[in-house]
């Protein structure tokens, strides 16, 4: 049930961290797997080679989201594909009233903007073919944002918003649109305030689990809901976050 052969995923931001783990995951179900970074970096061609030392049929396209027309063009490129995990994003730190417009708009435009026009270019096709799967990386932050995360968390949100019509839209059609929320998965992205123990000590206190999240603890539930052992669920919204929103 859990088998992805015959399937072709996007995932955006696979380069590095949680992305990377879930393209991993896919790929050894048997999906052919396109990898994507923002800029063709020596993570994007080391995670393209470890899947494909595995055996795994991968490609690595490389776009930046925050421009359209990039991310158009890799629409265009990976227009095959039949999953479409929605995982790249940037954060940046800010009280409301600091933000300047421009990193507004690049935070809109990388973390939004792109997912409408990847679910735009994608769901369609998707639908036509009776079978496709939408996942939306979210955070926890979208219900519950952190000091300084507004835009970032307002973003989130937004997407999970977007999953829900999504969801709506194309479920008759054997597409499912979901998003899977994580805590505080140690990745690149978070490696530097962590390895401050003042920091990270009492925060780590926070969450029941009593650590933080791997890559990996987020790639399980990405790869069940891309199988058809969850053809039934759509429109859902789950926590991978050890607890930490209870
Ligand atoms: N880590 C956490 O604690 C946590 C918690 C909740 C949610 N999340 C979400 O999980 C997802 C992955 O997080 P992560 O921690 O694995 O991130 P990460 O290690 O910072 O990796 C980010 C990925 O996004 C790509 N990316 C960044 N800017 C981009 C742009 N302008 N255009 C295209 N791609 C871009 C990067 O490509 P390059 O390698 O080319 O830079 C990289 O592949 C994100 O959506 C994040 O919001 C993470």
């Amino acid at each position: 049930m859990l088998s992805l052969s015959s399937h072709i995923a996007l995932v955006t931001g696979s380069s590095r961290g949680i992305g990377r783990a879930i393209a991993l995951a896919l790929g050894r179900a048997g999906a052919k797997i396109l990898f994507h970074g923002a800029t063709d970096s020596a993570a994007l061609r080391d995670a393209l080679a470890a899947a494909q030392s595995e055996g795994i049929e991968a490609e690595a396209h490389v776009a930046d989201l925050g421009d359209a027309t990039s991310c158009d063009r890799l629409a265009a490129e990976c227009a095959a594909a039949d999953i479409l995990v929605l995982n790249a994003s940037v954060q940046s730190y800010g009280h409301v009233a600091d933000f300047g417009n421009e990193e507004f708009d690049r935070m809109v435009n990388t973390n939004l903007r792109s997912s409408f026009r990847l679910v735009r270019a994608f769901g369609p096709s998707m639908a036509a073919k009776g079978w496709g799967r939408i996942i939306s990386v979210g955070s926890v932050n979208a219900g519950h944002p952190a000091p300084r995360l507004a835009i970032y968390a307002a973003m989130k949100a937004a997407q999970k918003n977007m999953m829900l019509t999504a969801a709506k839209e194309w479920a008759a059609n054997g597409v499912t649109a979901n998003t899977i929320s994580p805590g505080v998965i140690a990745t690149d992205r978070n490696s530097k305030v962590l390895a401050d123990a003042s920091f990270a000590d009492p925060l780590r206190e926070t969450i029941p689990a009593k650590r933080f999240g791997t890559a990996e603890d987020c790639a399980g539930i990405v790869l069940a809901l891309c199988s058809d052992a969850c053809s039934y669920i759509t429109g859902a919204d789950i926590p991978v976050d050890g607890g930490m929103g209870l």
